[in-house]
């Protein structure tokens, strides 16, 4: 399993399927456990990331894990990954070209960690993955099952940087994640 994603990886470090290869400064590939239960799906790497080729490091990272340390679960067990792997100039929403270009990647991660839940963080992700007329302040919560996989979206951790009063939201989403996880974990 980890063998499979670190070659994954090592594509991806070198990938030039898109012009986001020219600008990048380190892939973003994913962290976590190869046998996480529970997967978290962002948009794209920011600066921080970039920089350091680690998904959620920057402010939003730090807000992430406060949630998770909230609700007891702890970031090494999980498993973190972007739609994109490199970083938009600006932070710019991501291009459908460069989503196409990337998807496969995270495809594959899926399929190699086969995860019970995954967590779309904001709505770029979860038009990708949930649907394409998601809604974030409708349907965050929500659950979808797709295939194999349960699948929730909450909101992105910036957005809660940005407007404080959806932090109660959030709390509430990551509290029912994690009685869904306890519960299947149960079964
Ligand atoms: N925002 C994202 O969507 N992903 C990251 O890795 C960092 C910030």
């Amino acid at each position: 399993m980890e063998n499979k994603l670190e070659e994954l990886a090592k594509v991806c470090a070198s990938c030039q399927k898109c012009a986001l290869g020219a600008t990048r400064t380190n892939s973003v590939f994913g962290t976590g456990n190869p046998n996480a239960e529970l997967m978290f799906v962002g948009e794209a790497p920011g600066e921080q990331e970039d920089l350091s080729g680690v998904p959620f490091v920057g402010r939003a990272g730090q807000l992430l894990d406060r949630y998770l340390y909230a609700v007891d679960i702890a970031r090494k067990d999980v498993y973190i990954a972007n739609i994109l792997k490199c970083r938009p100039p600006k932070n710019r929403d991501p291009l459908p070209d460069e989503e196409t270009a990337c998807i496969d990647y995270l495809r594959e991660q899926v399929k190699i960690i086969r995860p019970r839940i995954i967590v779309c963080l904001g709505r770029i992700s979860a038009m990708k993955l949930i649907k394409p007329d998601f809604k974030i302040t409708q349907e965050h919560g929500k659950w979808f099952e797709k295939g194999n996989y349960l699948m929730t979206a909450v909101y992105h951790p910036a957005a809660l940087l940005r407007d404080p009063r959806k932090k109660e939201d959030m709390m509430e989403d990551m509290k029912r994640i994690a009685e869904k996880l306890n519960e299947l974990r149960e079964d």
